[in-house]
């Protein structure tokens, strides 16, 4: 099987293309990105050598690119990870989310549509759904309502892939994750980015009251469920990939203190998130029923492991650490107080 896979130098794209290729079953695999900030050959320096991998450097946004790929490897199964990821940088920038999510996958829509593939995975998110009120599940046919650039962006992306299934007869699945943690995450992300701080001793700054809840889900089992989507998921239909563990921040990032072995005092409340959704929260009942699919890998194992791998890889987080990153961490906090201290 041939794979084309967008996004793949990022987190959870180069965790599918190390576990799919780690299964040696004559795959070959495209990997395409552009390397933005969070884009990172290292994460793919695993499988650099092997003969049935090959990395281009494309931009989603550039159609002609983005053709002749699809023209020369003529991809069976498209999993399409780029995105612009991450919430704080999306309400920094929003027009950058917007043209990658929507405007970058119409144009990967557009080149399938002229060499179709069997299939076209539109990795997408549970934060489409917006904030869920307690004790309620979001399930596929729950209407969108995405607040921030970022979820807005992404539930147009969705819209979109699924309209190429009604109106081209494109087989689309559309993937709904939730909150991923795991090894090569950029330390932007709350996981990670608590783990760099606290073993640096720095502050971790916890938005608003801490009190948010996201579910967690291991990258290893996300992938894991894309793998059973590509085999057994039904084109034109949604599926929501949920981990099992519904927590507030402050929970993670107690856990994560503790793991560190630091002082609960380096917790730092800064001023919240504007738009800020207080509960992720969602059912994957149907993934489930229709293939099996469970999670695998409790949170707290899960986050054990975690936590070792940035500890040795020390040298991957302090190589992100620099330059663009600081600019960037300096740039979402300062602007966080200005809006809601100054
Ligand atoms: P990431 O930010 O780690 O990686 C994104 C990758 O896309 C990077 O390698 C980047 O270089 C590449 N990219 C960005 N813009 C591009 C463009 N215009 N052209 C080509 N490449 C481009 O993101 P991630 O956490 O791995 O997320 C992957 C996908 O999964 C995204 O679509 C995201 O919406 C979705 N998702 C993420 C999570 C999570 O918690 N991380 C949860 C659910 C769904
Ligand atoms: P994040 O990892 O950015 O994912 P998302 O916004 O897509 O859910 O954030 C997870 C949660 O952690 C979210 O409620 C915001 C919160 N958070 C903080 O409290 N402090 C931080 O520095 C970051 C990055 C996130």
């Amino acid at each position: 099987m041939k794979l084309l896979v967008t996004g793949a130098a990022g987190f959870i794209g180069s965790a599918f293309v190390r576990a799919r290729l780690g299964r040696a079953d004559g795959s070959r695999i495209l990997a395409l990105d552009c390397l933005t900030y969070a884009g990172n050959l290292e994460n793919l320096a695993p499988v650099a050598q092997l003969p049935e991998f090959e990395f281009e450097r494309a931009n989603i946004r550039d159609a002609p690119a983005v053709r002749a790929a699809f023209r020369r490897f003529r991809p069976d199964v498209v999993v399409h990870c780029a995105a612009e990821s991450h919430v704080d940088r999306s309400i920094l920038s929003p027009l950058d989310a917007v043209s990658t999510n929507i405007q970058g996958t119409a144009v990967l829509l557009e080149a399938a549509r002229e060499h179709p593939p069997r299939l076209f995975l539109q990795v997408s998110t549970d934060e489409v759904y917006g904030s869920v009120d307690p004790p309620g599940l979001a399930s596929e046919d729950d209407p969108l309502r995405p607040t921030s650039p970022y979820s807005a962006s992404k539930a147009g992306a969705d819209c979109l892939a699924l309209s190429y299934g009604t109106t081209y007869a494109l087989p689309v699945i559309v993937s709904r994750g939730s909150n991923t943690y795991g090894p090569y995450q950029f330390p932007e992300k709350l996981i990670p980015l608590m783990i760099a701080n606290a073993l640096d001793e720095k502050p971790l700054p916890v938005y608003g009251d801490g009190l948010h809840q996201r579910t967690w889900l291991h990258v290893d089992d996300h992938c894991h469920a894309l793998e059973v989507l590509i085999e057994r998921g039904r084109p034109g239909q949604v599926y929501n990939v949920a981990g099992q563990s519904l927590l507030s921040n402050l929970e993670v990032v107690r856990e994560v203190l503790r793991l560190c072995d630091r002082p609960e005092s380096l917790v730092q409340f800064v001023p919240d998130r504007p738009g800020h959704d207080r509960r992720y929260a969602l059912t994957a009942e149907k993934l489930r029923d229709q293939t099996g699919w469970l999670p695998a890998i409790e949170f707290n194992a899960g986050l054990q492991s975690t936590f070792e791998w940035y500890v040795e890889n020390r040298a991957w987080v302090d190589g992100i650490r620099s330059g663009e990153y600081l600019e960037y961490y300096e740039r979402n906090y300062a602007r966080r107080s200005a809006n809601f201290v100054g």
